[in-house]
């Protein structure tokens, strides 16, 4: 064959949610399953020679016993709930990826914690691809922020920002967001694979070079995941998760990957008329609102990280129509629900078959720990037939398929928590009763069935 060479294409599909690539266009990525996630990117945007690497720095490898840790000099936000989900505040030199739905309050909780730092004296770079200068000032007199030492930048270019990085050399970068960022280096457009990906290796070299801790702002997909490609969950050393309902007051931030901390720990929130408040009680804020007398209302003492809370569960039973029974949770899993019916039908002879049942955890907190399951039998017991629980009486356990109540992790700790707020009876498993002790003032009913605790809490 003379003559022709075949033209390589000059452009490629890229995979907006995987990073795959195609050569012609695919209504859904054959790697990751995503439906219309392919998007027209120029072949040499991802061309590793235009890519950005960092120069070899030469460092040689030391004995372990040589190399600090940092737990020393991480930078607290001033933020209690922020510095707990972090493990303590930031660690210098760290990237660190706040994800949340649009209008949760991502760019209200990063304003605060710029005000925070700036505000003991630290310098801070707030560059905003989202809104200018004056909306973001505009927020900040909203939420009383007076501090000198914070720089606010409105640009969306990424070499730009670098300049400014480097001619302030802040002590906290915060990047809102990482899709607006583009670089002149890449033809692609923001926020596409190719440009996220770019921006997020870039920030990495500046805050591991330099020891700058560095906030990123990361948007949300329909599905609730962190939009952009995997990679960006790989590169940032920790990914935090905003999460709340635009409807509701309470806001959570968890962690769901820490290299300098736990992941089970959360920050609660409460958006006020003056930017995010944290919430120094979560037990009492959840049961402010509780009316104790109403059948199917039953309290938990649930553990979210390293912190015992106290929060209600609601069960609302009653005869469904037309033979399709609906099952509907809030807060809890859905399945759980079905398989603890199931469980309550069987292993003590309750009638749910036909009836609607809808579990809801008011205050907007999710758990999803095993230790639920009995306060949701009890609830639903209790609405179907028609009797409160008692006032001052808090369960947990985890219930299993022969209807056994299994113990639970740290039974101590939520004893403490559910006497310092006025319980005066816990039913709980049976395994766990020895750690009563640590409450002389509340009774211990110790149940090793589902059966035995309906019989405590009902008879
Ligand atoms: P914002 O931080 O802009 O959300 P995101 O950056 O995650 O998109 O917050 C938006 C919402 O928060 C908006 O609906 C208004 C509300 N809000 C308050 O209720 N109080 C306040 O003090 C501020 C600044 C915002
Ligand atoms: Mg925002």
């Amino acid at each position: 064959m003379v003559g022709k060479v075949m033209q390589s294409p000059r452009t490629v599909f890229v995979c907006q949610a995987c990073g795959a690539q195609a050569r012609k266009w695919l209504g859904r990525c054959a790697d990751c399953g995503e439906w219309n996630s392919l998007i027209e990117e120029p072949l040499s945007a991802l061309g590793a020679s235009q890519v950005s690497r960092p120069a070899l720095t030469g460092e040689r490898a030391r004995p372990y016993a040589d190399i600090d840790s940092f737990d020393a000099d991480r930078l607290t936000t001033g933020i209690s709930e922020i510095d707990r989900v972090l493990g303590g505040g930031v660690v210098p030199g760290s990237l660190v990826l706040l994800g949340g739905e649009p209008g949760v309050g991502k760019s209200t909780l990063l304003l605060q914690v710029a005000a925070e730092v700036s505000g003991r004296g630290r310098s801070v770079l707030y560059c905003s691809g989202e809104e200018s200068p004056q909306q973001v000032r505009a927020r900040g007199d909203r939420l009383g922020v007076s501090a000198s030492g914070l720089y606010l930048l409105a640009e969306t270019c990424l070499e730009r920002l670098l300049e400014e990085v480097d001619r302030l050399s802040p002590d906290l970068v915060i990047v809102d967001s990482i899709q607006t960022l583009f670089s002149l280096k890449l033809d692609s457009a923001p926020g596409t694979v190719a440009q996220v990906r770019d921006a997020a290796n870039q920030l990495l070299f500046v805050a591991k070079g330099r020891n700058i801790p560095v906030l990123i702002v990361g948007h949300v997909t329909k599905d609730g995941s962190l939009a952009g490609p995997k990679v960006l969950e790989h590169v940032v050393d920790t990914v935090l998760y905003f999460e709340g309902d635009r409807h509701h007051t309470h806001r959570v931030v968890r962690a769901v990957k820490n290299r300098f901390g736990t992941v089970s720990e959360i920050g609660i929130f409460r958006m006020t008329s003056t930017g995010l408040e944290t919430v120094r009680n979560p037990s009492q804020q959840f049961l402010s609102e509780r009316n104790a007398d109403v059948p199917g209302s039953v309290v938990l003492c649930s553990i979210e990280g390293s912190r015992p809370i106290l929060v209600e569960v609601q069960a609302l039973v009653g005869s469904g129509s037309y033979g399709n029974s609906q099952r509907v949770t809030s807060g809890v899993d859905r399945q759980r629900l079905s398989l603890l019916l199931t469980v309550l039908e069987k292993r003590a002879g309750l009638q749910l078959a036909g009836e609607d049942v809808f579990i809801n955890i008011p205050g907007g907190i999710p758990v999803h720990e095993p230790a639920v399951d009995l306060a949701i039998v009890a609830a639903v017991a209790s609405s179907l037939r028609n009797q409160p629980v008692q006032a001052g009486v808090a369960v947990f356990g985890e219930v299993g398929l022969a209807g056994e109540v299994r113990g639970i992790s740290q039974p101590s700790l939520r004893l403490r928590e559910a006497d310092q707020m006025g319980f005066t009876r816990c039913v709980m498993p049976a395994k766990n009763q020895s750690s009563g002790k640590v409450v002389p003032g509340c009774q211990i009913s110790g149940v090793e069935t589902v059966k035995q605790a309906l019989e405590e809490l009902f008879s």
